[in-house]
Order: structure tokens, then C-alpha cells, then sequence
């Protein structure tokens, strides 16, 4: 059994309009229900997730909140407890995709440390990936950028992370413009597994942009 995680790090946060509830198993229709909109799965594969998918993806996300200290929220309006969304941090796995940002954050050995618990992946220690996706009745009233406010703020005041990243599509404008308005800066793109202008399903090889908000952005070397 690993550490727990910080004190009222795992718990429910707030933000002007949301409550952020950390996701876990007992949140499985919830995410479904994001993660099923039929304008929210495309951008992450091949098809619309089954149920049992989404009850997997919560038992995943309930073990790294349990033995990486953080994963995802989901997203309730504070007033009516709709379900709006699910977003924020989540640790990035040390593999070749990932390692690919390795050359646009500093070169320093912070970058290539690894967590130091090794389940329910092994993970960079000091930097994590932050995204967001809204049911779609709920775009364009500013909630995936409160809550990645919320996610950079938990970051760097709560987990003490060094930077943070957050990669989406070439093409997906909507998300690449969150980043922006949350003052991430486009740092170039990766070549990965995912979604490509014009082409249904996944493809190999498909470009992502990435932006990165660094802890300290007057350290040495940032790219
Ligand atoms: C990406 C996604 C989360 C962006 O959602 P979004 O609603 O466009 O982003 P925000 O929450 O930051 O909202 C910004 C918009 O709300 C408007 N807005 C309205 N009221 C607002 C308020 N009170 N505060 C801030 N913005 C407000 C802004 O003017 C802006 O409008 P614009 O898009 O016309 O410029 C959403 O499109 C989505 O879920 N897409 C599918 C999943 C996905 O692609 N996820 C990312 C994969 S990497």
C-alpha cells in the first residue's frame, strides 16, 4: 500500500462555479456520460466507449488518485450538481510518446525522474499532463478553463510539481485555445496515437500540439 496522498489533496475542491469531485469508481456513469457525448469521443478514439469501458477508465483514475496522489476530476455545476465535464492533472507515463516533451521542458534531471510508486504505471515524478473535456451542452461558458485554473493551481501549490503539459490534436482549435487562456505556452509538436484532421478513427503518427506552463519560468534551459 503505498503513501497517501497529501492532506485534502484527494478531496473535493471547488472553483467559483464548479465542484470537483476526484474521480473513482463510484463515478463511472458520470464519465460516461462525458466521455460518451458523440461530440466529446472522437477526439479520444475510435468509437463511442462502452459502459464497462468507462467503469474501467474509473477504476484507473480511482488507483492513481489512491497511489499517484492525483488524477482527474469530474465537474458539477455547484448550484443545479449537473454533470458538466471532467478534467485536470494526471500523471504522464515514462515511455517514448511521452518522451518526446522531454525537449521542451528543461534540461534538467527533474524532467526524467520517475514517481516513486510504480503502479498503477510508472510516471515522471515532477511534471504532469493537465486536459479537460464538457459535455457538449456546456461549451462556451468558460468552464474548461476554470478548471484548468483550478488544475495549474493544484499543480504547483498542492502537489509541488515543476511543470505541467497538456497536448491535443493539431486541429482541435477549441482546446488548444483553453491552453492559451490559461497562460500555457505552444512549445511545438509530438507525433503520437490519435486523431487527424479529415480522417475518421485513429491513425499512427498523428500530430499533437503541445503547451507548457513551467513552475519557474525565468530557470535555465526552458524551451
Ligand atoms: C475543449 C473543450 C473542453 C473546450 O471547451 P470551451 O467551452 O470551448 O472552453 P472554455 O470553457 O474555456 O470556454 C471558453 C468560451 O466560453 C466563453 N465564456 C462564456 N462565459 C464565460 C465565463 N463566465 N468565463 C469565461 N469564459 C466564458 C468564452 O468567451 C469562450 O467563448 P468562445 O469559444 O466563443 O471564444 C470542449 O470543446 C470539449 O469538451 N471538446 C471535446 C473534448 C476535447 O476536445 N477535449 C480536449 C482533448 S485534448
Amino acid at each position: 500500500m503505498a503513501d497517501p496522498p497529501p492532506a485534502g489533496a484527494a478531496g473535493v475542491r471547488f472553483t467559483t462555479r464548479l465542484r470537483l469531485e476526484p474521480a473513482g469508481p463510484a463515478h463511472a456513469s458520470d464519465l460516461w456520460l462525458v466521455h460518451g457525448d458523440e461530440e466529446v469521443w472522437p477526439w479520444y478514439g475510435a468509437g463511442r466507449p462502452s459502459f464497462e469501458q468507462a467503469e474501467e477508465r474509473a477504476r484507473f483514475m480511482g488507483d492513481s488518485w489512491r497511489l499517484h496522489g492525483v488524477h482527474k476530476w469530474v465537474a458539477y455545476d455547484r448550484v443545479s450538481g449537473q454533470v458538466v465535464g471532467r478534467g485536470g492533472l494526471s500523471r504522464t507515463p515514462v515511455d517514448d510518446d511521452w518522451g518526446q516533451l522531454y525537449a521542451f521542458l528543461p534540461a534538467e534531471p527533474w524532467v526524467r525522474d520517475a514517481h516513486e510508486a510504480r503502479h498503477p504505471f510508472v510516471a515522471h515524478a515532477h511534471w504532469l499532463e493537465i486536459g479537460w473535456a464538457l459535455r457538449r451542452e456546456f461549451w462556451g461558458r468558460g468552464y474548461a478553463s476554470e478548471i484548468g485554473r483550478a488544475g495549474l493551481a493544484f499543480a504547483f501549490d498542492v502537489l509541488g510539481a515543476r511543470a505541467v503539459v497538456s497536448c491535443t490534436a493539431r486541429h482541435n482549435g477549441r482546446s488548444r485555445a483553453v491552453m492559451e487562456r490559461i497562460g500555457m505556452r505552444y512549445a511545438g509538436e509530438i507525433r503520437t496515437r490519435g486523431t487527424v484532421e479529415g480522417m475518421r478513427g485513429e491513425q499512427d503518427d498523428a500530430p499533437y500540439a503541445v503547451c507548457v506552463r513551467l513552475r519557474d519560468p525565468g530557470a535555465a534551459g526552458n524551451g
